[in-house]
């Protein structure tokens, strides 16, 4: 039973110790990815193409097929440099437009940039990850790609956005940085679209340190990505290659990396299993509870279960909210106060609203192929910046324990009472 009094108001707090640290991946680090680094640094063969059969990345790779069904993956130096690679491998360049949502990491929007392509923004809905609806009201004569973003491990409504995609003829770009495992009505994240891009980045659900993976069941998308990924792919294995050299960069993941994701990924299915289990029991206990919307899943069953949140009706009860929760030892967090600039809300991303650019013409913004009118504003997706206005977010981790959850149920049910 918790104390009525809120901590806020001097009442005890409901936790009566602090939370384990929110990490994934990095909290299950341990002696077998520090030996498997090291025996890779031990052979002096750090370079994935020395022996490409047996290599690290290699192995990493076959695990991604395993866990995606998709014929083909290719490991890379980070999630970014997937999106980059996956762009690439769908034809993404000049005068084409990719519908972003207006709630991810700011890389999803810089990789369409990168590409040559310009980012359309399309509202985010309850679910936090794109509108279905808004990605169709987007859509213009340039439109090649939407990229649905599986947010903090929320898998997207794919049923409805492979349907727009469909009927408007355009291809889909799975961001799957932050849902590495997670999975939309039994199928894996990723295999969805025409291709799906992974981050093992240290804040991901497994890492390599650095790191990334794109999948793709098509055999030209993954070429094309390939030799994006590596300047010199075509004469790695010449004989692979079925379409021509273009230029690429050497964005190549390296066999300590390799190494220390395979590791790595034998932890996910136990790491994912705590924190859907979490997540299962936090959404029982806060299901009945009036005076807030707890967030509803598109798929809550192949959600990753990393994160709990709940809608309040204005954005100044989540910010009071978020801070009784605090007092009460909840780690918890309103997404959107206007005073902390974001990198994951579309407003701050400076170089997008300004259409920034890093060459002296412009580009890709001024380039002839694209509408050069078109314009950003830091009001312009207010559906997102409501809805983000009024969310507070708690990460769960498998670090948690069974009493951390009862703290959290607790903790939400006498804040919701206590706050109006
Ligand atoms: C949604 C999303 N997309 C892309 C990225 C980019 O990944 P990376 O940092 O590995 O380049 C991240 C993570 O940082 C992300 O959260």
């Amino acid at each position: 039973m918790c104390d009525e009094t809120l901590a806020i108001a001097g009442g005890s707090p409901v936790a009566t110790e602090s939370f384990p640290s929110p990490w994934l991946g990095p909290a299950e680090i341990g002696e077998e990815e520090v030996e498997a680094v090291a025996a890779v640094v031990r052979s002096k063969s750090l370079f994935r193409f020395l022996d490409h059969e047996n290599s690290k990345c290699t192995q990493l790779e076959n695990l991604f097929k395993g866990m995606t069904g998709c014929e083909h993956a290719l490991a890379v130096g980070g999630g970014t440099a997937a999106l980059i690679c996956g762009l690439v491998g769908i034809g993404i360049g000049d005068g084409d437009e990719v519908i972003v949502p207006a709630f991810t990491y700011i890389a999803s929007a810089s990789a369409v940039l990168i590409c040559g392509a310009v980012p359309v923004l399309a509202e985010i809905d309850e679910s936090f990850t794109i509108d279905p609806e808004d990605i169709e009201r987007k859509i213009t004569p340039r439109t090649k790609a939407i990229m649905p973003v599986h947010m903090r491990g929320i898998p997207c409504d794919m049923d409805r956005i492979l349907d727009v995609a469909r009927r408007h003829n355009l291809l889909v770009i799975e961001d799957c940085a932050q849902a590495c495992g997670g999975r939309y009505k039994g199928r894996a994240l990723g295999s969805l679209g025409d291709v799906g891009c992974f981050s093992l980045q240290q804040y991901k659900v497994i890492t390599a340190g650095e790191g990334g993976v794109i999948v793709t069941g098509r055999r030209e998308v993954f070429e094309r990505a390939a030799i994006r990924h590596d300047s010199a792919m075509c004469f790695w294995n010449p004989a692979d290659t079925t379409i021509g050299p273009f230029p690429g960069e050497n964005c190549r993941m390296n066999e300590m990396e390799g190494a220390l994701g395979c590791v790595q990924f034998g932890r996910m299915a136990g790491i994912l299993k705590r924190t859907r289990a979490l997540y299962r029991r936090i959404h029982e206990g806060i299901a009945d509870c009036p005076g807030i919307q707890p967030h509803r899943s598109p798929d809550p069953e192949g959600d990753c279960g990393i994160a709990v949140a709940v809608l309040l009706e204005s954005g100044d009860r989540a910010r009071r909210f978020a801070e009784a929760l605090n007092a009460e030892g909840i780690p918890a967090a309103s997404i959107y106060d206007r005073g902390i600039p974001d990198r994951h809300i579309y407003c701050y991303w400076e170089y997008v609203m300004e259409k920034r650019s890093s060459d002296a013409h412009g580009r890709p913004w001024t380039s002839p192929l694209h509408d050069v009118s078109r314009q950003y504003r830091p009001d312009m997706c207010p559906r997102t910046l409501d809805i983000l206005g009024r969310a507070v977010i708690i990460s769960l981790a498998q670090t948690f324990e069974d009493r951390h959850a009862e703290w959290i149920i607790c903790g939400i049910r006498k804040v919701a009472q206590g706050v109006r």
